[in-house]
Parts: structure tokens; C-alpha cells; sequence
């Protein structure tokens, strides 16, 4: 082959598997990363939707909701519903705050029926480590100020961070991450406060037992 054609063609065959196998890899990456994501939620319910709280099996009893404007979301979402004698308990809801430092921070909420929080969860976030990643549990002690509290406990124009004149704390240097958090925990409560409340849940239960024969 004439040295001027065989150049460019070894060139471009490395180019094609060099980018070939890039996507592989990078498909490979996405799924781990899904998987995980998946692992973590499945440990995270049982913080979320206490085994004394409910009686049903979480797998099943799940919503699906896609709430661009209230949740954030960015595709369909499952909302995991905790029942005791059919009645519904806590429900984990998925939000996304859009407003994280380095992108999204997808954030699972655990909410009792009367709206008082039992856990939040960071399921993924792409924070700075050492700053805005002491958003998550096992980095730091910030995310437990939000489990027992509620509409009741910090009113809805006190849900920010003290930065912002709210009741919750930052993070020193490192506003911006968690009151990203803080948002999306309020949106959270909100979107329950308008779907699982006690007359919605009672809606609710009497037309599944309609439907059965
Ligand atoms: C390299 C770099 C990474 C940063 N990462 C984060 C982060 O992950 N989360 C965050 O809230 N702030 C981060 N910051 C700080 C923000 O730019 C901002 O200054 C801070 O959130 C404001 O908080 P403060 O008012 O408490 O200083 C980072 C800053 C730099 C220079």
C-alpha cells in the first residue's frame, strides 16, 4: 500500500477502536454506577421506611411519578410507599436539586404520615470532597438535623439554611451544596404534604379496596 494511503488508515483504525472503546467503558462506568445507586437505595429504605412502620413489602407497594417542577426530576422516579393494615405510614420520596455545586444531587426523603421526616438519604452527588460533600451521612454529621422534623417543628419560611435566615446549618465555606439539600428536603415535604396527606391517604386506600372483587 502507498505510504501516503497506509498512514491515514492505521491513524483512523486506532482513532475507531480508541473511541469504540471509550464507550464501552462509558457505558460500562453508567451501568456500575445505576447499580450501585440501586444497592444503596434498597439499604437506605429500611432508615427511610422503618421495618416497625410498615408491614408490606417496599418492592411492591412503589408509585411512579416524574415531577420535573416540584421534584426536580429529570426522568420517571419510584416513590416507595410503607403501609401498616393497608394504611399508609411513611412514604421515601425521590427528589433532585438541580442546584448542587457540581450539578445534580439526587436525594431520597422519608416522610410519616403526620410529615415528620425519619431520614434523608444522598443517593448521588458529584460535590467537591472535603467541602460540599459533607452533604453525606458517613462524611459528615449535617444531614442528621433533618430526621423528626417537620412543617410542625421549623416553619415553611424558616426551611433554609441560617445563611439564608433559615433554621438549618451549612456547612462553613460550603453553603451552596447543602442548601441545595435543604431545598429539595422542603419540596419533598411539600410534595407530600399535597399527596400523602391523611384525607389523600384515606382517598386512596378506599379505592384500592374498591377495586378488589
Ligand atoms: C474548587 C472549589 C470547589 C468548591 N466546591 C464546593 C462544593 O462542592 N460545595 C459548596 O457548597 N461550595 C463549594 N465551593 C465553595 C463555593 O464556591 C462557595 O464559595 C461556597 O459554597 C459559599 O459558601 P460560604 O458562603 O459558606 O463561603 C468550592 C469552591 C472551590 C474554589
Amino acid at each position: 500500500m502507498n505510504k501516503f494511503i497506509k498512514l491515514p488508515v492505521i491513524l483512523s483504525t486506532i482513532t475507531f477502536l480508541t473511541s469504540g472503546l471509550l464507550m464501552l467503558s462509558e457505558s460500562a462506568t453508567h451501568e456500575k454506577i445505576a447499580e450501585q445507586k440501586k444497592l444503596l437505595l434498597l439499604t437506605s429504605l429500611e432508615q427511610l421506611i422503618p421495618p416497625h412502620l410498615h408491614d408490606n413489602d417496599l418492592t411492591v407497594n412503589t408509585r411512579e411519578i416524574n415531577e420535573e417542577n416540584l421534584l426536580g426530576h429529570r426522568q420517571v422516579q419510584t416513590v416507595y410507599v410503607g403501609t401498616l393494615n393497608d394504611i399508609i405510614t411513611v412514604v421515601a420520596i425521590p427528589v433532585t436539586a438541580r442546584n448542587g455545586y457540581s450539578g445534580d444531587i439526587d436525594i431520597m426523603v422519608g416522610i410519616k404520615s403526620d410529615g415528620e421526616i425519619t431520614s434523608v438519604k444522598i443517593l448521588e452527588q458529584h460535590e467537591t470532597p472535603g467541602l460540599g460533600d459533607l452533604i453525606v451521612a458517613h462524611k459528615s454529621d449535617w444531614i442528621k438535623q433533618f430526621p423528626e422534623q417537620s412543617f410542625n417543628t421549623v416553619q415553611q419560611k424558616d426551611w433554609k439554611v441560617k445563611r439564608d435566615g433559615g433554621q438549618f446549618d451549612q456547612i462553613t465555606g460550603a453553603t451552596i451544596s447543602p442548601r441545595a439539600v435543604t431545598m429539595a428536603v422542603k419540596k419533598a415535604l411539600l410534595y407530600h404534604q399535597h399527596h400523602f396527606t391523611a384525607n389523600h391517604n384515606k382517598e386512596k386506600i378506599e379505592t384500592k379496596k374498591e377495586k378488589k372483587p
